[in-house]
């Protein structure tokens, strides 16, 4: 099992459209493939299923947000599996092309409540190391995903909310990898050296507290996917071009594959379940950067 968070501290940068395309994808393809909502806007969760089906069903028992408060109340790890879903439309379409699979833990938009709990466990918002809870809670999701529920799923993507607070640092303990998706433009780009920055804070800090304790962890940034390119008939366009070469100047690696920008295809993206690389009479250009981007994603995560 691999397990990928795709993160951005900067919100509507495509962090949910990347990782249910990548999914379905793989999902299409044959793989065992489990989505993991963190942001309390729910996105993730809205592509897949019905915001009718969301509340009559799932808001009040089914959710991540229960799921961390039974993280909050054992002081540690919960069982994750009675929380998981299987989207009817989107596998309906996978199954009949594979036996590929694509499971989803929803969220809850009161997710961020659940993070105000977590600051106060820990004992204030700063994740005071010597707070007894640190290793349990940090590795709360990690833990969950180790239980045998969990061991026929191939690559668990983690969609992660645009802040670095307790619920994104679980995602990250859990996780042998980091995507990030990102614009190609001034502000979208500026963030990302800081999110290495606080990465790799956080793991050392994890690692010092779980030394003898835990197993050490080492997430490594897979690299970054620009989206919404815009392109002219000889590629991206030139004002992109400076903040695409980004990336190569700090040192973090990037997708070869970007998306290109196509209001038509996304912006009904997840109205009828299924994500734009699933949608039958999508734009072919789309659907095929969206099919290269997982291949370049498998070749990633199994070099
Ligand atoms: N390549 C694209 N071209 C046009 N619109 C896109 C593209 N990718 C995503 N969008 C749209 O942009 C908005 C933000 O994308 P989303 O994936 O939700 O970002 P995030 O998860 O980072 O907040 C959504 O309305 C989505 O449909
Ligand atoms: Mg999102």
């Amino acid at each position: 099992m691999t397990v990928v968070s795709v993160i951005n501290y900067k919100g509507g940068v495509g962090k949910t459209t990347v990782t249910a395309n990548i999914g379905a994808e793989l999902a299409y393809r044959g793989h065992r493939v489990l989505l993991i909502d963190l942001d309390p806007q729910a996105s993730l969760t809205f592509s897949f299923v019905e915001p009718t089906m969301w509340e009559r069903e799932l808001a009040d028992e089914r959710t991540i947000l229960q799921w961390f408060g039974d993280v909050l109340d054992r002081g540690g790890a919960a069982p994750l599996d009675r929380y998981l879903l299987t989207p009817p439309t989107v596998n309906e379409v996978i199954g009949q092309h594979s036996e590929g699979r694509l499971d989803l833990v929803p969220s809850h938009l009161m997710l961020t409540d659940a993070d105000l709990d977590f600051a106060a466990s820990l004992g204030g918002s700063r994740f005071q190391h010597g707070s007894p809870r640190f290793l349990s809670l940090h590795r709360a999701l990690a833990e969950a995903l180790a239980a045998p529920a969990f061991t026929d799923y191939q690559v668990v993507l983690v969609d992660c909310p645009p802040n670095f607070t307790m619920v994104t640092r679980t995602g990250v303990v859990a996780s042998d990898h980091i995507l990030i998706p990102a614009r190609p433009d001034y502000l979208s780009t500026l963030g990302i050296d800081y999110l290495r920055k606080k990465v790799s804070e956080l793991v050392t800090d994890y690692n010092r507290v779980a030394a003898g304790r835990a197993d050490q962890i080492s997430p490594e940034i897979l690299g970054i996917v620009f989206t919404m390119v815009q392109y002219t008939g000889h590629g991206p366009l030139l004002a992109l071009r400076n903040f695409i070469g980004h990336p190569a100047t700090i040192e973090i690696p990037r997708f070869q594959q970007m998306i290109r920008d196509n209001k038509t295809v996304f912006a009904s993206a997840g109205e009828h379940g299924l994500p734009a690389v699933l949608m039958p009479d999508a734009n072919v250009n789309v659907q095929y950067e969206l099919q290269q981007l997982a291949s370049e994603f498998l070749a990633k995560i199994r070099p």
